[in-house]
């Protein structure tokens, strides 16, 4: 018997008692269970990398010559107007389970600013207002959640009010999800009445907004670029004018920003093209000996890093509507508690589960002409994903104040290193903001400085 038909009968058996679970097993896609289990467990191929591949060329941050310089200049100006015209929307991916963090809540919700804690859909929302404002435009926000924490995460900005931006100028949907199975390939489940479900990963982001309708909402408004990002960098710039304009001018299908590894072995994705595409080789699956290959002049070649940051076109995000067009499944070996057929519940010790994930980089080798644009890790880079250490919240509120700090000298003042900024998004959602702006009204040399319409409160 094949394990498709192996898992229906046991789960007959085992939802006979159980209309919760029975519904569930009915409502189950056995074909999608089926190719996650071919790719992820009976035909598994040690990292599959491509045959030949070189490091993926990018745009610099800073333009390196004339040429470059004029079409940065005429790419900034061609996003600006897109932004202005209406062409782009946000898209936090938000569906995660932030199991490092181990945060009790959606991860958004997460108080993550140095000064005023502001949540981190709250910085969000303060940006893209900001932006509304000075494009005098409405950018409309997708918030994709999982079907775990969707509730929650909507009651959160119903009790903030949407933070302003308008209920019905942002759209909240969860994504898909998969059953859990053990190393042969048997269902799992997390209760009498429950399969162990978790979320299919954020690549299941673009099939989710189809299903939504969001895409259709995106093309009622006029939507054509959708810029993508995750739900746990407060950091990121949710709407580049550059990054749009270059992305649109080049006719790219999807692009990327890319930062500069702190070493061949950071974990990042590492862009690689093949031919005239891109894709994403996992750090844990770039070969050693490519990891730490170096130029002439002494970087390192595979140097070009993923922070997850993409701009895709709407209609590239259409072409999965039809399902012909699939991203791969990938095999996360994690440890999932669970109730065995007499009933007994196990909590291992060690991972005895496969859960299916897809990646949204795996679209990448799908679009044509993608771009990648740098990015400055100080300006751009600074997730939570960790309790404490690398990409923890201590680090990333010091590097958010480590970036208003820069932002307040480049716009020509001075401020005590040891000074703890913050600066609000909705006020100056980017340092171009800050440049020419009267600073005068704050006190630069207090040890705590907030910059923003609500002046300094806190002090
Ligand atoms: P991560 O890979 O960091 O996973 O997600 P995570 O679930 O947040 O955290 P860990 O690994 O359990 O500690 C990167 C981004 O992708 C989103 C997350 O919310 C985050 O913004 N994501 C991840 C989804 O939206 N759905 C998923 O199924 C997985």
């Amino acid at each position: 018997m094949d394990i498709i038909e192996k898992n229906k009968t046991r789960m007959a058996h085992l939802s006979e008692n159980s209309a919760e679970l029975s519904k569930q097993i009915e409502a189950l896609d056995w074909n999608e269970l089926k190719s996650a289990l071919n790719e992820c467990i009976f035909q598994k191929e040690e990292a599959s990398l491509p045959a030949e591949y070189d490091p993926a060329s990018y745009f610099p941050l800073a333009p390196e010559n004339a040429e470059q310089k004029t079409l940065y200049d005429k790419a900034f100006k061609h996003g600006e107007v897109l932004i202005r015209n209406g062409k782009t929307a946000a898209f936090t991916v938000a569906g995660g389970q932030g199991t490092r963090l181990g945060y009790d809540g959606p991860k958004g919700t997460l108080p993550v600013s140095p000064i005023k804690k502001k949540p981190l859909f709250q910085l969000f929302a303060e940006q893209i207002l900001g932006i509304s404002k000075k494009y005098e435009v409405t950018i409309p926000w997708y918030i994709m959640c999982s079907p775990l924490n969707l509730k929650a995460t909507t009651a959160h900005f119903e009790e903030k009010n949407f933070y302003g931006l308008g209920k019905e100028n942002i759209k909240f949907f969860a994504q898909g999800v998969m059953p859990a199975t053990d190393f042969e390939g048997n269902l799992l489940r997390a209760s009498q009445d429950s399969l162990a479900l978790s979320p299919n990963g954020h690549g299941g982001s673009l099939k989710a907004l189809i299903d939504s309708g969001s895409v259709a909402d995106m093309a009622k408004r006029g939507i054509e670029h959708v810029s993508y990002f995750q739900v746990d960098n407060p950091l990121v710039s949710t709407i580049n004018p550059l990054f749009i304009g270059l992305h649109d001018l080049q006719q790219s299908d999807m692009s990327s920003r890319s930062l500069t590894k702190t070493g061949p072995f950071e974990k990042l994705g590492n862009f690689v093209s093949i031919g005239d595409r891109i894709t994403i080789i996992e750090y844990s699956d770039l070969p050693e000996e490519k990891a730490l290959e170096k130029e002439d002049d002494g970087r390192i070649k595979y140097r070009a890093g993923s922070p997850a940051i993409h701009i895709l076109r709407r209609d590239f995000i259409e072409q999965f509507a039809s399902g012909e067009i699939k991203l791969p499944y990938h095999r996360a070996e994690k440890k999932v508690s669970y109730i065995d057929d007499n009933g007994n519940l196990i909590n291992p010790d060690e991972p005895n589960a496969v859960k299916f994930e897809t990646f949204v980089f795996d679209a990448l080798p799908l679009a044509k002409n993608p771009l990648i644009l740098e990015a400055d890790r100080l300006e751009e880079f600074s997730p939570v994903k960790n309790k404490t250490g690398i990409d923890s919240l201590e680090s990333s509120r010091s590097d958010q104040s480590k970036r208003a700090r820069r932002w307040i000298e480049k716009a020509g003042y001075t401020v005590n290193e040891e000074s703890t900024v913050e600066i609000s998004p909705r006020t100056f959602p980017s340092t171009h903001d800050l440049q020419g702006a009267d600073l005068q009204q704050y006190d630069l040399d207090s040890k705590i400085i907030y910059l923003g319409d609500e002046k300094r409160t806190d002090q």
